[in-house]
């Protein structure tokens, strides 16, 4: 492999930097009108009445829908939705079907005219009055009423509960705290839109900001009553996700607008209303409680969580990691979900993981310094080569050359154990580290492979870039598995009448399609070998399939290489414009999130390929290290430098690898330092309503991010050895700085995010 690995730059980047990347909003379609949607003004109740008289009467008003009006939807039911691989709607809450409110914010009708501006004018005319009832709107408040599910997306959500009491009370050092972290939004830099196109009364188009093309069809399909495949779904270009780009009401919305009023309808959200609409990661309550031995093994981790949901089955899965992490005989993981009348919360990058990371590595760095032991021996003391829960091996683990190495590039061995011993003028420093984990996925895929006769490769499969590289790293995987330059690669993913492929979620997109990239390929060449071996003209002919090798854009016989032929020839001679290839990997059953419907052609049954998680348990790891500065005059805390070594698998692109895990560092940075929705605690509603008051890092409070791969193939995972690499990035990472921020200071702080008051 020559191209796979190659820090090479993204072949889509001149088009996104030149403006000529079409995202969703910019798809303008002929006689196309807009809709701007009206949102509830209470949390709780009941609409009593909608007078639409004055908005009618505005200029280039079109239709007002509401729930007196919509077009019905197919009503909520679970089993249906899950045989129809339409579960996954945002929130369960088919949109304007019914009069009753459930959140601040939520969607209570929609109004379309000629013009943006005209739709939105007018939907402030609308005059809404409710009945209002009292809403649930503070965790702490709730959690008294919490329920204890049992099972999150297939897993046993309680483990060992109250099992872990007695080794907790026979444990020689202790430690037992609370920690917090608030509710965050994903707010990435394109806000969702989509634009629906009708042909007839049964073919929809859709043009949406999603991070799987598939899925947005396919519920889509369900809740308009149409069949999957007359629903066509587009997104060649996605402004990044995070998770907050599944399928949500607004998208469904447009779709019953257009119908509506017969013409293809634009819907971009506001900036505001991501704040309400698209989901957000919930806060969390979160008590760990860790035993050791007197010679610092431990003899039990216990990880309580409290969150919230609301129109969902999703929770914040928090103590996801205090499953995988360090020998214990014994672990426990509780989840309390309280109800509250609050937007519903859903997966945000690395959803569990990321604040509970915080929990439960802030404690090991407790326990380490109670037992005068530095952290990273004290993990190192406790390390599993297994997982802890199922007893198998990991497919491939190298988490102490994570610590080691970093600890060697960051300067760890200059850190003081007790607090308070660095100095910089007015300012402490300190440093501080954590581990990293995240599940690594993979799911079934398919992908397509074509080349015409002047040797031009086409790449096709129903995946997403959603920023993370995809195009260009797909088309690194098709160079070297046809010999052929990347140059010569075209990619077409983001539309749903591609092949198949997972959503682009759980860091499962590359591990996924390039196993089926990589065998289309090989399928496309064993084509191209046939017709050579039975051309008489070719100097293959007549010799064996298996004696056949490939590179720089020919066949050869393996050890001759006189006897060669090119792809061009082979397709000229046999008068062949073009040649292609389906393939779809699968992983061994149960691995990962299976598509079974992901076949180049239904009546294909493709072979299982590693991935047996009935013998491995499949994880990254990594190593995150932060120096911070802390002015305890003022509480401020900046993050100084970061490093961060990671065992992903095989890297696919350094590039755009280290580009990953420095966004989800950054993402960290945002998480430990500012970032923070606030609700109003009468009504519910987020009161830091756009960028200005819902800070994210800027450039200045990003340090310099030093990154390393371990690189080191996963040979379980599939025949191309790599791993996700799209969440792991931020876990660890606030622990990681308020570690840090305690070796600076002394002070323990167990409340995100560190804002300057917490220093009072
Ligand atoms: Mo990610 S939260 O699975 O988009």
């Amino acid at each position: 492999m020559s191209e796979t690995g190659k820090p090479i730059n993204r072949i889509d980047g001149r088009m996104k930097v030149s403006g000529k990347a079409t995202y969703s909003a910019e798809f303008n379609q002929p006689n196309m009108v807009y809709a701007f949607p009206v949102r509830a003004t209470i949390a709780k109740g009941k609409i009593a009445s909608i007078d639409d008289v004055a908005a009618k009467k505005e200029p280039g008003v079109l239709a007002v829908i509401s729930y007196k009006n919509a077009l019905k939807l197919k009503p909520l039911d679970m089993q249906a939705q899950m045989k129809a691989g339409a579960a996954f709607l945002g929130e369960n809450l088919p949109p304007l079907q019914t009069n009753v409110v459930q959140y601040p914010g939520q969607f209570i009708a929609v109004v379309v005219a000629e013009t943006y501006e005209q739709a939105r004018a007018a939907a402030y005319k609308l005059k809404v009055r409710y009945t209002a009832e009292k809403a649930a709107v503070d965790l702490k408040t709730e959690i008294p009423n919490s329920k204890k599910p049992k099972m999150f997306m297939g897993e046993e959500a309680q483990v060992n509960e109250g099992k872990t009491a007695a080794p907790f009370a026979a444990a020689s050092q202790k430690v037992d705290h609370t920690y917090s972290t608030p509710a965050e939004h994903h707010h990435p830099m394109e806000p969702h839109a989509t634009i629906a196109v009708w042909d007839g009364t049964d073919k929809l188009t859709l043009y949406d900001a999603t991070q799987g093309v598939g899925l947005t069809g396919t519920i889509a399909a369900y809740f308009l009553g149409l069949k999957p495949e007359n629903v066509h779904v587009i997104a060649p270009f996605v402004g990044g996700g995070f998770g907050s780009k599944g399928l949500w009401l607004h998208t469904l919305m447009v779709a019953m607008a257009a119908k509506a009023v017969g013409r293809p309808v634009k819907l971009a959200l506001t900036r505001q209303m991501m704040q309400t609409n698209v989901g957000h990661r919930a806060a969390t309550i979160q008590k760990v409680a860790l035993g050791t031995d007197a010679a610092g093994k431990l003899s039990m981790i216990r990880h309580h969580t409290a969150t919230y949901n609301n129109l969902t089955q999703f929770f914040e899965p928090s103590g996801k990691q205090s499953l995988v992490l360090y020998q214990a005989p014994v672990r426990e993981v509780t989840y309390n979900i309280a109800h509250l009348d609050r937007s519903t919360p859903t997966f945000m990058r690395a959803p569990g993981e990321s604040p509970g990371t915080f929990a439960l590595e802030c404690a090991m760095d407790e326990m380490a310094y109670k037992l005068k032991v530095d952290p990273i021996e004290f993990r190192i003391t406790n390390h599993t080569t297994k997982d802890p829960m199922k007893g198998h091996d990991f497919s491939s683990e190298f988490l102490i050359d994570c610590y080691r190495i970093g600890a060697e590039k960051f300067g760890w061995s200059a850190r003081n154990m007790e607090p308070r011993q660095n100095r910089n003028g007015k300012y402490l420093v300190g440093y501080g580290m954590a581990t990293a984990t995240y599940p690594g996925g993979r799911s079934a895929a398919s992908v397509k492979v074509a080349m015409n006769a002047k040797g031009d490769v086409t790449v096709m499969t129903a995946s997403i870039d959603i920023g993370t590289g995809t195009y260009t790293v797909l088309a690194q995987t098709a160079a070297d598995a046809l010999g052929v330059p990347v140059d010569r690669i075209d990619v077409k993913i983001g539309d749903s009448s591609l092949p198949p492929a997972p959503l682009a979620g759980g860091s499962q997109t590359t591990a996924s399609i390039h196993p089926a990239a990589m065998e289309a390929c090989v399928l496309l060449r064993k084509e191209l070998a046939a017709l050579a071996i039975a051309d008489p003209d070719s100097k293959l002919n007549g010799r064996k399939p298996e004696e056949i090798g490939y590179g720089d854009g020919k066949l050869f016989v393996t050890g001759d290489d006189k006897k060669t032929d090119s792809y061009l020839n082979i397709l000229s001679r046999a008068k062949r414009s073009e040649i292609e290839a389906c393939a779809t990997t699968l992983p061994v059953s149960g691995a990962g999130l299976t598509v079974p419907s992901a076949l180049c052609t239904p009546s294909q049954t493709p072979p299982e390929q590693n991935s047996d998680i009935k013998q491995y348990a499949f994880h990254s790891f990594g190593a995150q290290f932060a120096e911070v500065w802390v002015d305890e005059d003022f509480g401020t805390i900046r993050v100084k430098r970061f490093t961060s070594v990671q065992d992903v698998g095989r890297i696919m692109n350094e590039k755009t690898a280290r580009s990953q895990i420095i966004g989800g560092v950054i993402f960290g940075i945002g998480a430990a330092l500012m970032e923070a929705t606030e609700y109003d605690k009468r009504w519910g509603n987020p009161v830091t309503r756009t960028l200005a008051d819902y800070h994210v890092p800027v450039h200045l409070d990003v340090p310099p991010i030093d990154v390393h791969f371990i690189g080191k193939p996963d040979p379980h995972i599939s025949p191309i050895g790599a791993r996700g690499i799209g969440e792991i990035g931020i876990t660890g990472v606030s622990a990681a700085i308020a570690n840090a921020v305690f070796n600076a200071t002394g002070k323990r702080l167990r409340d995100l995010p560190l804002t300057p008051e917490k220093f009072m």
